[in-house]
């Protein structure tokens, strides 16, 4: 029987790959029902649902926490456990923790960078992996665009190939520029999967919090608000208020008799 990769796999050069991040149960349900291929617990939930500045705090329990609450939305679609930092730091480390994402419920998950020991290992252990190239953000100074010069683009490309040569089931590329990622996804047999990262990728992958646009602070080039949630939100709320104070809610037909 085919596993969820050869499906992702499949898709190469096809049809595009649609993956967003969720991080509990309700959103997980609503992404799972619209059919999106691919559902990422990231470890950008220290940033959207923890508060914290980066990814750098955040530990395998969050993460297990997190991967439940998704794993029991997602009935149908593949749910990846993002490996939080220090979580893969040696093998034995790496293929405990990924065993603990399994149990949790996801079926595979992403390592950020070149790790050609850990990679090897969940693989060889049939654990799929997904790559992740370009801004990693567990070990960023500086969150920007990567590979603008010939030395970190040569490096990138080299690290997406090896990676793919481990046999990952598909690849992140982060905040690059489109003609190396383009670069990439030509010489990768493994489906690329863009943040960031331009037109030519085998799929797009956004946080559902931006792409909702929950914080308007947060306004990187590449991302695109495919809804106000913040405005949404805060007039409803702001209803509520008035509602409460005027005495128009509770009415009789939201009262029990
Ligand atoms: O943590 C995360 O949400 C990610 C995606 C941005 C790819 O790594």
């Amino acid at each position: 029987m085919l596993g969820f990769e050869d499906n992702i796999r499949g898709k190469k050069g096809k049809s595009k790959i649609i993956m967003l991040t969720a991080y509990d149960y309700q959103m997980a349900k609503i992404l799972d029902e619209v059919g999106v291929d691919l559902i990422l617990v990231g470890d950008s939930l220290g940033m959207v649902f923890q508060g914290c500045k980066d990814t750098k705090s955040v530990t395998m329990d969050a993460m297990i926490y997190h991967t439940k609450a998704v794993a029991r939305g997602a009935k149908k679609t593949p749910v990846i456990g993002d490996m939080p930092i220090h979580s893969y730091a040696t093998v034995e480390t790496a293929l405990k923790n990924a065993r603990r994402f399994l149990e949790a419920g996801a079926k595979g998950v992403k390592i950020e960078g070149n790790k050609p020991e850990i990679i090897r290992a969940l693989i060889a252990a049939d654990i799929p992996v997904m790559g992740h190239v370009g801004l990693l953000p567990q070990t960023a100074k500086a969150y920007k665009v990567r590979g603008k010069t010939l030395k970190e683009a040569t490096q990138i490309f080299q690290d997406a190939l090896e990676i793919d040569g481990y046999g990952a089931f598909s690849i992140v590329l982060e905040c690059i520029p489109e003609s190396l990622a383009k670069r990439i996804t030509e010489n990768v047999k493994a489906p690329t999967i863009g943040i960031g990262a331009g037109r030519y990728c085998d799929g797009q992958v956004l946080v559902i919090n931006d792409m909702l646009g929950f914080d308007e602070s947060f306004a990187p080039k590449y991302l695109k608000r495919y809804a106000d949630l913040n405005k949404i939100i805060k007039n409803a709320v702001k209803r509520f208020m008035e509602e409460v104070y005027s005495g128009a809610y509770p009415d009789k037909e939201h009262t029990y008799h």
